[in-house]
């Protein structure tokens, strides 16, 4: 009972610690962080919809892992996750709470460089990245990149505070994307939307 106990208290301190870290973060690096806290389990499950055991799996701007955490308990191996996050103390948290998987410490836009870590071409890129906060230009040079390291079949799952996909119609049409909202999520702070991206068909 008090070894119950103890966990139980030690899981609520770690959680506690990540949300401190996220705050921290988010007054220092407003612009790079783009959200008020880490996304809710609700919200991470809808972004992992999907994903089975075997899917490969490319996440961008991890922060504290909520989202990594929803993709390991889909059933994919950690072996078959790649993270890019990159601020060095969330990504050495991702290190520690989640042995196995790879997680690399830069910019999401060098995501070509970084693929070739997975077994194979990924079957879902999962971002939590501030998209709203960047501009069409750097979203173009983001999905080129994206839709280059996903399988044919492939798609990039994107969540946003915005009623509306986050990505101009512009840039979609542009590499031949369509847009679909997958699921609206009122149970996280602020409420969202999940969006995801696929070639047209
Ligand atoms: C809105 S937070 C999302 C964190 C987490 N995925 C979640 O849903 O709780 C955005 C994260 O993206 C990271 N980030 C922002 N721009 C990035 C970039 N260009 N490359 C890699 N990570 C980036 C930030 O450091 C931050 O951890």
């Amino acid at each position: 009972m008090t070894s119950y106990r103890n966990r139980m208290l030690s899981g609520m301190s770690t959680s506690l610690d990540r949300q401190r870290r996220f705050l921290g973060t988010l007054v220092n690096e407003p612009l790079s962080v783009g959200a008020l806290a880490p996304s809710s389990r609700r919200l991470a499950d809808h972004m992992a919809v999907d994903i089975v055991p075997g899917s490969r799996v490319i996440e961008l701007g991890a922060g504290t892992g909520s989202l990594t955490r929803a993709i390991l308990d889909a059933g994919v191996e950690p072996s078959d996750l790649l993270v890019i996050e990159q601020n060095e103390a969330f990504s050495e948290m991702l290190r520690k709470r989640f042995p196995g998987i790879g997680v690399i410490t830069g910019n999401a836009l060098g995501l070509n460089r970084h693929a070739g870590a997975l077994p194979g071409p990924a079957d879902f890129v999962v971002s939590g990245l501030p998209l709203l906060l960047f501009t069409p230009g750097r979203k173009l040079r983001l999905l080129y990149q994206v839709f280059s390291v996903l399988s044919e079949e492939g798609a990039f799952h994107q969540f946003t505070y915005g009623g509306r996909c986050p990505v101009e119609r512009a840039v979609l049409r542009r590499l031949g994307l369509e847009a679909t909202l997958l699921r609206f999520t009122p149970m996280n702070l602020p409420p969202a939307f999940v969006y995801r991206l696929q070639r047209c068909r």
